[in-house]
């Protein structure tokens, strides 16, 4: 779907829709006025009718309305002009792209970047673009007869007033995240037979082919073993699939400038290993690799932008299947690092991928290093499906993160990595344990990671409980892309 964002009177705009909206008591938005005018009062008739009252979230379709150059009008409930909030917002958005995908318009004009949902119109905007998306993905490529794509393809932000600059850029910038976005999605939808790590490697080469600022490197087991990665290898070892350890550099300016690195937890689908999960829904452990999916897409959406910034992906990818030559709880491997591991639960794998790849992506000499992974059920169970953890040994990092996380309302919610967690993770054998028990395993997973990232400034985001929903509406959510975008975007502007 196509954005842009335009000054215009809503009854001289050509188009097959137009959407304006309705406070609760009735009162007609400024856009709304204009429109009862131009067809004699028909709208400010109807509301005295009682046919649409404003309530948030509610919607009227009208047809045809004399006065009025485009065929169909969208009334759109906003609520009361104080009540509105962040939820009631998104709600409206939804209610209205659902209307609007409902009918054969091709495309729309939305009044709602001035007095309709309060101030931050960037926040709207954004969250408008999101949500129009949103609603024209599909998810059913492999079905033998595909449902039609979506009819809206063209939607206009329109103001009475001029436009603020900014917003013009903000709208491009946030539909070139979605097409990112939907790359994460339609990856992470994909089944452990279809999206391997080899499948994957191939999407990060076809990246690097279509973008000139990306360069892509593979490495293999091989090249793995000789740089001493004996823990992510250690989770590979079930599996008949090869491992691939991925890397997107893109430079979008000057090599001084040090990277952003940002690591995606790339398991195609975890099993548990010989600690193997029980077999309810472990269908959906082929989202592990969404971390993976959602810096593919994060670096596709930076790329189209060309923001002027030096952004590295890193991907460890692999299986974590129970077979002979599998790794075996008790099991003692030494990681790149040099530290030794004792494996005492080999459902425990996203810290052994990801360790080896933290010490990897010291190479790139980052400024700051963001880990991305689906790594603990506990995450789930601690913040439920609303906000990823997010760790971090630099507290205006952390704050950073937050931050682009409220703007593009994909937020996170900061843990603490305090070191009275460490102990839990000693071990009689190794250096540490794989584990640190049930007790804040969300924590202490991180806390792992933490030995492996002194380096540099670094950040954790578990997105377990975000980056894909269960039940009827089972689907990837393209989560924490908006977040992480949106974080590039601020220091891309900042420097
Ligand atoms: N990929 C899972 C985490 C997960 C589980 C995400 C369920 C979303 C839903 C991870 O590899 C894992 O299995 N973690 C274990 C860790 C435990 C063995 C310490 C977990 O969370 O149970
Ligand atoms: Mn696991
Ligand atoms: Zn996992």
């Amino acid at each position: 779907m196509e954005f842009s964002i335009k000054q215009g009177s809503p009854e001289k705009l050509k188009s097959d829709c137009v959407v304006v909206g309705v406070f609760e008591g009735g009162k007609l938005s400024r856009a709304a006025q204009t429109l009862d005018k131009a067809c004699k009062n028909i709208l400010s008739d109807l509301v005295a009718h009682g046919d649409m009252s404003g309530k948030s979230a509610s919607t009227l379709l009208l047809h045809k309305l004399p006065g009025i150059l485009a065929p169909r009008v969208l009334l759109v409930g906003l609520g009361k002009a104080d009540g509105q909030t962040c939820k009631s917002r998104i709600e409206i958005l939804h209610a209205l792209f659902k209307t609007l995908h409902g009918t054969p318009a091709k495309d729309a004009v939305l009044y709602l970047a001035e007095e309709e949902m309060g101030q931050d119109t960037a926040w709207v905007l954004r969250q408008a673009v999101f949500i129009g998306t949103e609603h024209a993905f599909r998810a059913d490529g492999l079905k033998s007869k595909p449902a039609d794509a979506a009819k809206l393809k063209h939607i206009t932000f329109a103001t009475l007033d001029k436009p603020a600059a900014q917003l013009k850029e903000v709208v491009a910038q946030t539909a070139a995240g979605t097409r990112g976005m939907e790359l994460t999605k339609t990856l992470a939808n994909l089944p452990g037979n279809i999206c391997t790590p080899t499948y994957l490697a191939a999407q990060a080469l076809a990246l690097g082919k279509a973008h000139k600022k990306i360069k892509t490197t593979v490495l293999e087991e091989k090249d793995m073993r000789k740089l001493g990665m004996g823990a992510f290898l250690a989770v590979t070892r079930g599996s008949e699939q090869p491992a691939k350890l991925i890397t997107l550099e893109y430079n979008g300016t000057d090599k001084k400038h040090k990277p952003v690195v940002l690591v995606g937890k790339g398991i195609t689908f975890d099993s548990g290993g010989i600690s193997l999960k029980p077999g309810a829904e472990m269908d959906e452990m082929k989202y592990d690799m969404c971390g993976a999916a959602s810096v593919l897409g994060t670096i596709q959406a930076i790329a189209e932008m060309g923001l002027k910034i030096n952004v590295v992906g890193v991907i460890p990818s692999s299986e974590n299947l129970p077979s002979g030559t599998a790794t075996k709880p008790g099991d003692i491997v030494t990681s790149m690092s040099g530290q030794s591991i004792e494996i005492l639960n080999t459902d425990a794998e996203g810290r052994l991928v990801l360790c080896d790849a933290l010490t990897y992506s010291a190479k790139f000499k980052p400024d700051t290093v963001i880990d991305i992974a689906t790594l603990t059920g506990a995450c789930v169970i601690a913040l439920g499906h609303v906000a990823s953890g997010l760790f971090s040994n630099d507290s205006n990092l952390a704050r950073e993160l937050l931050a682009a996380g409220e703007q593009t309302h994909d937020r996170a919610w900061q843990l603490p990595l305090w070191e009275d967690y460490q102990p839990l993770l000693d071990s009689n054998f190794a250096d540490m344990q794989n584990i640190g028990g049930r007790a804040g395993g969300t924590i202490t997973a991180a806390c792992f990671l933490s030995r492996f990232t002194k380096d540099y400034h670094w950040a954790h985001l578990d997105i377990a409980g975000t980056a894909w929903k269960s039940g009827k509406e089972k689907g990837a959510t393209g989560r924490p892309l908006p977040l992480l975008t949106q974080y590039l975007i601020n220091r891309a502007n900042s420097k």
